[in-house]
């Protein structure tokens, strides 16, 4: 199944008590092809209506920041860990989050990014397997076993409350860092040179990573 299938597929998806409420299923956006994913929550009332996630405040602030650290949302994929509005944008619920991550995971197989960006506490715990909170590990890298996660502050939590938007500035100014250490990586590792094998959940902070950490973006 390719990417645009799996969109077909779900499109009236009733697996979850969502499917009464939702305006339409928010599959996802961008590139189908993307070096770079973000990975939001759930959508909102903007985005339920329009199908498209990140398209209402949180939505305007994100494509802010992209731009900020030189990212356009053509370049990159968006999409969330559920994939229709849940009533009155309350919490994802568990079975609901267990339900939809599969096929999250399955369009992260079938984009192959090599990092991605998780927002916020759903998107972070889902991809990282572990309740863990966004303040604690914003910021950081993290090696998973098919890519590598970085976690940042969600820009909705920053539209509630005025003091995370310093943090979230941070967030992106240190995901520069990683997409530079990227670049840089790619132009010194031909593409066809083997990469070494790194631990399932490394981590180490920016600026300074160990030199298995440029690894983690060799292609
Ligand atoms: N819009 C989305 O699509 N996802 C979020 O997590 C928040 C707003």
């Amino acid at each position: 199944m390719n990417l645009a299938e799996l969109g077909t597929f779900l499109h009236d998806c009733q697996q979850c008590r969502l499917a009464s409420g939702r305006t339409q299923v928010v599959f996802g956006t961008g590139n189908p092809q993307a070096r770079i994913m973000f990975v939001g929550e759930a959508p909102g009332y903007y985005e339920d209506q329009q199908g498209i996630p990140f398209v209402g405040a949180a939505g305007k602030l994100l494509t802010q920041l992209l731009e900020s650290v030189g990212l356009s949302r053509s370049e990159i994929y968006i999409a969330n860990v559920i994939k229709c509005r849940p009533p009155n944008n309350r919490d994802p619920l568990p079975d609901e989050v267990e339900t939809c991550k599969p096929y999250l995971l399955q369009q992260i197989q079938l984009i192959k990014p090599k990092l991605v960006c998780s927002l916020g506490n759903f998107a972070t715990q889902a991809l990282l397997g572990k309740k863990v909170g966004i303040t604690k590990v914003r910021g950081q890298v993290f090696q998973l076993s098919d890519f590598v996660l970085f976690p940042l502050l969600h820009p909705a939590a920053a539209l509630h409350q005025g003091n995370l938007q310093g943090p979230l500035r941070e967030d992106f100014q240190k995901l520069k860092q990683v997409l530079d250490e990227m670049a840089q990586a790619e132009t010194e590792t031909p593409a066809s040179s083997p990469v070494a094998p790194s631990p399932l959940h490394s981590q180490s902070s920016i600026p300074s990573p160990p030199p298995a950490q440029m690894d983690l973006f060799e292609s």
